[in-house]
């Protein structure tokens, strides 16, 4: 069966993105990684993806007069390399509303909290302060506003005194290498269906926990 073209945005270290590259080598798995867009000329994702033969193409938002402009450019590189969902990997760039309904329910972002809590920027800084006792990360459908599109999946891991903004981060970065590619895989295998802004997922356990202690 034809597999799942995915085009990835990027803004710098990718390693959303190479989890994601690493997951679609396996010969089953049912989508491909087929370019990989960069607001940020530096970033190393984009080297991570050229070491891995993707496609890549760096589109700089400063070369355009408005964000609906650099969106349309954005799009019009997915749309050469025919990709039929868009997966956002520390994409620090905030869209305009085309983008999001050009690609209305085909494009989803990886965040590093149990949305809805800490929307935005420093979320793991955040949880340490609000003192919560489990945070994680969350993979959603991207709509117009940040951060607020509705939840596909999530993996919570443990917060423990003394960690700081570091230590949160690295803890649910790896569960982040695991989740996204479990749920670009349900979407290419069609087991995500979106109606009325509530998301279900077909025979798959749409939370994660930590293994780690
Ligand atoms: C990740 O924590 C992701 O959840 C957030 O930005 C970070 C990107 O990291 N949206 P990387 O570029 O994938 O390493």
């Amino acid at each position: 069966m034809a597999k799942l073209k995915v085009g990835v945005l990027i803004s710098g270290r990718g390693s959303n993105l190479a989890a994601l590259i690493e997951a679609a080598k396996a010969p089953d798995y049912p989508a491909a990684i087929v370019c990989v867009v960069s607001n940020v000329a530096t970033a190393a994702g984009l080297k991570i993806a050229s070491d891995a033969g993707v496609p890549t193409a760096a589109i700089s938002h400063r070369d355009f007069p408005d964000r609906e402009s650099f969106d349309r450019a954005v799009s019009t590189d997915l749309e050469k390399h025919g990709v039929e969902l868009v997966a956002l990997a520390g994409f620090m760039r905030i869209q305009s509303a085309w983008f999001p309904a050009r690609w209305a329910g085909r494009i989803i972002n990886i965040h590093p909290s149990l949305l809805p809590a800490f929307p935005g920027l420093h979320v793991q800084q955040q949880a340490i302060d609000a003192g919560v006792r489990v945070s994680g990360c969350t993979v959603h459908f991207v709509t117009p506003e940040l951060d607020a599109g509705p939840i596909i999946a999530q993996a919570a891991v443990p917060v423990f005194a003394g960690d700081d903004a570091d230590k949160l981060a690295a803890r649910i970065l790896r569960q982040e290498h695991r989740l996204y590619p479990e749920v670009v895989r349900w979407f290419a295998e069609g087991r995500i269906s979106l109606i009325d802004g509530q998301v279900s997922v077909k025979d798959a356990a749409t939370v994660l926990f930590s293994s780690e202690p």
